[in-house]
């Protein structure tokens, strides 16, 4: 769902062309960041050679926090069931204060069994990011005796068609490498491995905590509905979530395009009608882990606040499947 921001070449500096942290050569001592000030990230400071790669995000400085709205998750019969009344994690993201990214930034740090895109850039050209195939990654953060957080992640961030974990590992290696904040060397001389994926988890939460989606849409009077009369305008959806964000995030939608259904047969309005994802932007004081985030609107840095149809009434907010949300 990456397909409406634009990929930049992949920038992590190669050393013996084996891809490594973001910024080679950088100590482990000092980065307890008591001394350094909360720098807001994509500011004219936020630099490294000026701050503290590890306390100011000088990578990924535009954060996305990033939310789906699924109605089953394909693996209801092994208990991997939805949250009611809520939307779910899909990750937190680092993008570039242009608005471009770039993605597998650290490949020591590779635990997705499934990279998408497979390699480096999303283009053959690009370092190919193999399969991770051993313990899941739920296993590998075991050992930090954080089972309140794993139970967290199993409820709210659950994986569609796929086992939780799966996306877990995904986010973490695909995004989490491309913050300088999470770079290993930020957890010290002592840094025990996967600490920064406990981290990474634990921020992605965080966000998602103070970002209730449905609770917004809902105060806006838009609630999910089956009955082919309740379909909502995109301006609706943006109202509601811009009261409570006080910005406007990017809509996402799937399923048929406008002109392509009945309803919208004839229309010039080919954007999509099911409601699907939304993302909420950030600048960040200091660590993104801090969560002293500042919204910014999604259109900001010049990219689209929705790829949903346009046309009033044209979107579809699914109820979810009978069972699959407990
Ligand atoms: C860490 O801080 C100490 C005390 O200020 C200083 O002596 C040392 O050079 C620093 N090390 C690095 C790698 O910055
Ligand atoms: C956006 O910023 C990144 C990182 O600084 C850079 O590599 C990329 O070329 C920029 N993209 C555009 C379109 O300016
Ligand atoms: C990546 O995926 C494409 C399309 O599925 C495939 O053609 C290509 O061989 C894959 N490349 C690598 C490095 O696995
Ligand atoms: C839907 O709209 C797009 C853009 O206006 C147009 O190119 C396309 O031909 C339309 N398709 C149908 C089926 O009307
Ligand atoms: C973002 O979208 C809003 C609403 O359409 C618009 O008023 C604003 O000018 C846009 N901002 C930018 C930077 O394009
Ligand atoms: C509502 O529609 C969605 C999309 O077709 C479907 O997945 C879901 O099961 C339906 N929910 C109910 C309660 O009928």
């Amino acid at each position: 769902m990456h397909t409406m921001r634009s990929i930049a070449v992949a920038l992590p500096l190669l050393t013996n062309g084996v891809l490594a942290g973001l910024y080679p050569g950088l100590s482990a001592d000092n980065h307890t960041c008591e001394l350094s000030d909360p720098v807001l990230s994509c500011s004219e400071g936020a630099q490294p050679g000026i701050v503290d790669t590890c306390c100011v995000e000088t990578f990924g400085g535009l954060v996305l926090a990033t939310q789906y709205w699924n109605t089953y998750t394909g693996l209801e019969s092994e208990g991997q069931v939805l949250p009611k009344d809520t939307w779910t994690i899909h990750g937190l993201w680092p993008d570039f204060c242009n608005g471009s990214y770039t993605q597998y930034c650290d490949l020591s740090r590779q635990y997705d069994p499934e990279p998408y895109p497979n390699t480096t850039t999303g283009t053959p050209d690009g370092t190919p990011v193999e399969p991770y195939n051993g313990p899941g990654i739920d296993k590998l953060i075991e050992p930090f005796g954080r089972w309140d957080l794993l139970a967290y992640m199993k409820k709210y961030w659950p994986g569609l068609n796929q086992p939780s974990h799966v996306l877990w590992a995904h986010e973490y290696s695909k995004h989490a490498t491309c913050f300088s904040a999470f770079d290993t060397e930020c957890y010290g001389p002592a840094y025990r491995a996967h600490e920064d994926a406990v981290d990474y988890f634990a921020t992605a939460v965080s966000y998602y905590r103070r970002l209730p989606t449905w609770g917004w849409l809902a105060a806006g009077g838009v609630r999910p509905s089956n009955d082919t009369a309740t379909r909502y305008s995109l301006s609706e959806i943006q109202g509601a979530l811009a009261a409570g964000f006080l910005e406007l995030p990017y809509v996402g939608c799937s399923g048929p395009r406008y002109n392509t259904t009945e309803a919208g047969r004839g229309s010039a309005d080919d954007g999509y009608t099911i409601l699907t994802e939304v993302w909420y932007y950030f600048h960040v004081f200091g660590r993104p882990q801090n969560a002293q985030a500042l919204p910014v609107s999604a259109n900001a840095t010049g990219g689209r606040l929705s790829n949903c149809a346009r046309m009033p009434g044209a979107i579809w907010y699914p109820e979810r499947t009978e069972g699959s949300a407990v």
